[in-house]
């Protein structure tokens, strides 16, 4: 069931979607050659602790997961697709680093991802990111009133494949409210004009994930959390949480 958002609910969502931000920005602003995946999970959790807020990955156990979340960020390094666990790994020149951050705020969740570089970037990485970016913006200008849940899809998935990336089936965005993942889904492909009708006061969250080889293929690593490429090829993610409303889509994510 899809619960709409009142204008009230939507401004308090935008005070947890700026701690998501502020975390992020901590983290991004944070990662360099050497440090640690656990030190920006640190980072990012130092923002949440100042700003009152709550972590709804930490302790989080959704069906496909054989243990609890045990972190308040994901950080997903090269052929780490999403869900990377921070552990001890430092980085290294050149990663391709993708950090996904959530908050619960005044009961309300927000929910973001960013992809970067540390160091040195490799050309085909900045295309591979920048794809991404390109990706989410267009979902997000898909997020209108009188659109339906399958053209935001669409323009998520054309901008990924016309670019030549793959696209891990079965991952994708979802409703954003009281919880991080609420209905309905929101796929990275789709047919234009299908599916639910949008409407004032749905929350989406829109987030592509890119394959770099332009394959598809995926797994879940031993871990049972992380996602990785199966060819060994690098990956991106980037995810904002959007508002839908009479007046156009309100990112609730942005700094
Ligand atoms: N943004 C991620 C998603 O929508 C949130 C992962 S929560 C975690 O899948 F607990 F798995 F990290
Ligand atoms: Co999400």
């Amino acid at each position: 069931m899809v619960e709409l958002k009142t204008d009230e609910s939507i401004d308090a969502m935008r005070a947890a979607g700026r701690v998501v931000a502020q975390a992020l920005t901590a983290a991004r602003d944070a990662a360099a050659v050497g440090v640690s995946l656990l030190e920006l999970n640190a980072i990012a959790h130092d923002v949440l602790r100042a700003a009152g807020a709550t972590s709804p990955f930490l302790g989080y156990r959704p069906a496909f997961a054989p243990t609890p979340y045990p972190a308040v960020l994901c950080a997903s390094v090269n052929d780490a697709i999403v869900h990377g666990i921070p552990d001890g790994y430092r980085l290294r020149d050149g990663d391709l680093l993708s950090l996904d951050f959530g908050a619960e705020l005044g009961g309300w969740a927000g929910d973001s991802a960013i992809s970067l570089i540390v160091g040195t970037p490799r050309p085909e990485d900045v295309r591979l990111i920048e794809t991404a970016q390109g990706a989410l913006e267009a979902g997000i200008a898909a997020a209108v009133v009188g659109n339906r849940i399958g053209d935001i899809a669409h323009a998520v998935g054309t901008v990924c494949r016309t670019a030549g990336y793959g696209i891990p089936d079965g991952y994708g965005g979802h409703g954003v409210g009281r919880h991080m993942h609420e209905d309905p889904a929101v796929p990275n492909e789709g047919r234009p004009g299908r599916g639910m009708p949008l409407r004032h006061g749905m929350v989406l969250a829109i987030e592509p994930m890119l394959l770099g080889s332009g394959r598809d293929g995926y797994h879940t690593a031993r871990d049972g959390w992380t996602l990785r490429t199966n060819d060994g090829c690098r990956a991106a993610h980037v995810e904002h949480t959007v508002a839908i409303t009479d007046t156009g889509p309100r990112v609730l994510t942005a700094l």
